[in-house]
C-alpha cells in the first residue's frame, strides 16, 4: 500500500478551518451575507499573511450561525476526511463561534455536533473528538470561559483544551487559570505553541501541562529543547503544509519535520486548515514521501504516535494501535 492510503489519525484539524468554500459561499448565499471580499475569483479563500488569515477565517465563521450549521460542517469535514483515509480525528472547536461560550447555548452547539459525528460514525466513518479552542487573542477572561463550559461538558466526546489564535498575543502563562480548569475536569491537554513565536513558546506551554504542542516546529532552533521533548515523549501536531502555505518555512525542503523525527521527537502530521492552504492529508503524506523518503513504516510509525498521544479514553486507543 503507497503511504499516502494508509489508514491515518488527524490531531489537528480546526472545524471552521475545515470548512470549504463553497460551503460557507452557500451559507452567506442563504443569509444574504456579502462575503466576496474573502474570495479569489476562483473561489478560494484570499489572505496574504497570518493577521490576514486570522481575518478572514473569523469573517467565514460569521456565517455558521446556529447548530445546524455545526452539525452541517461536522458531516462535511467528517466525509472529507474519510475520503482521505482518517479513523479518528480531533476537531478544535471554538466555543467563541458557538453561541459565544454560553454555557446553555454551547451545549446545543455541542450536542448537534455530537449527533452528526454519530452519524458518521454508525456510517463507518472515522471516530471524532473535540477539543475545545479558546482562541489567544480574545484574551485571558474569554479563556477562562471557554475552560468552564468545556469543563462543564467533558465527556465522551469532548475530551481535549488547546488554545489556537495569533501566538503573538499576550503570554501564554497568562492562561493558565484555563488550563489548570481543564485540567482539574479532565481533558487533555495541546496549545499552538513554536508556530510564530520560538522556543521560550513551547517551554511556556510545558509549564501550563501540555503533553502535546500545535506545531512546535522552532523547538529546532534550541538543542536543549528537542532533547527535552524527546525525553517528556511530548507530542508535535505538525502540519508543514501550513506552515510553508503562512511563510513559517519557504519550502518543505526546509521544515525541520523530518530532523525532529530524526532527534526522537514524537512527531505527527496534520492539515491545520486544509481549504486555507491547499492542502489534505494524503498530500501531505505524498509530499513527505517525495521530499524525505518517508515510506509505509515510517508512516504507520507516525500514526501509532498519534494514537498514543490521542485525547481518547483507553479502549480506543487500543483498537487504534
Ligand atoms: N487557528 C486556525 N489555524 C491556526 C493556526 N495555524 N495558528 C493559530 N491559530 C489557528
Ligand atoms: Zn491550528
Amino acid at each position: 500500500m503507497a503511504a499516502p492510503d494508509l489508514p491515518k489519525i488527524e490531531l489537528h484539524l480546526h472545524i471552521e478551518g475545515a470548512a470549504p468554500p463553497a460551503f460557507i459561499r452557500g451559507l452567506a448565499a442563504e443569509q444574504g451575507v456579502d462575503l466576496s471580499a474573502i474570495f479569489t475569483e476562483t473561489g478560494a479563500y484570499r489572505f496574504a499573511g497570518f493577521a490576514d488569515f486570522l481575518r478572514v477565517y473569523e469573517a467565514a465563521t460569521s456565517v455558521l450561525r446556529g447548530p445546524a450549521e455545526f452539525a452541517r460542517l461536522t458531516r462535511a469535514v467528517l466525509e472529507q476526511s474519510a475520503r482521505e483515509g482518517v479513523i479518528y480525528t480531533e476537531l478544535f472547536v471554538s466555543p467563541d463561534f458557538c453561541g459565544g461560550r454560553d454555557l446553555g447555548a454551547w451545549r446545543d452547539y455541542l450536542g448537534a455536533i455530537d449527533e452528526a459525528a454519530q452519524q458518521i460514525e454508525a456510517q463507518g466513518g472515522p471516530m471524532m473528538r473535540v477539543i475545545a479552542t479558546p482562541i489567544r487573542h480574545f484574551g485571558p477572561e474569554a479563556a477562562r470561559e471557554t475552560a468552564r463550559v468545556a469543563a462543564e461538558t467533558a465527556g465522551a466526546r469532548l475530551t481535549g483544551f488547546g488554545i489556537g489564535g495569533d501566538e503573538n498575543a499576550g503570554e501564554l502563562g497568562d492562561f493558565a487559570w484555563a488550563f489548570d480548569c481543564a485540567r482539574e475536569a479532565g481533558l487533555g491537554l495541546t496549545a499552538h505553541a513554536g508556530e510564530w513565536r520560538g522556543p521560550s513558546s513551547i517551554r511556556d506551554a510545558l509549564a501550563l501541562g501540555c503533553t502535546r504542542i500545535g506545531h512546535g516546529v522552532r523547538a529546532i532552533e534550541d538543542p536543549r529543547l528537542v532533547e527535552d521533548l524527546a525525553e517528556k515523549e511530548i507530542t508535535l501536531e505538525i502540519c508543514p503544509g501550513s506552515n510553508v502555505a503562512l511563510g513559517v518555512y519557504r519550502s518543505l525542503r526546509e521544515h525541520p519535520v523530518e530532523r525532529l523525527r530524526a532527534a526522537g521527537v514524537p512527531v505527527t502530521i496534520s492539515t491545520d486548515d486544509p481549504p486555507f492552504f491547499h492542502t489534505a492529508l494524503r498530500q501531505e503524506y505524498d509530499q513527505l514521501a517525495h521530499v524525505f523518503g518517508w515510506d509505509e513504516g515510517l508512516c504507520l510509525e507516525v500514526n501509532e504516535t498519534a494514537a498514543r498521544a490521542a485525547f481518547c479514553d483507553a479502549p480506543t486507543r487500543e483498537a487504534l494501535l
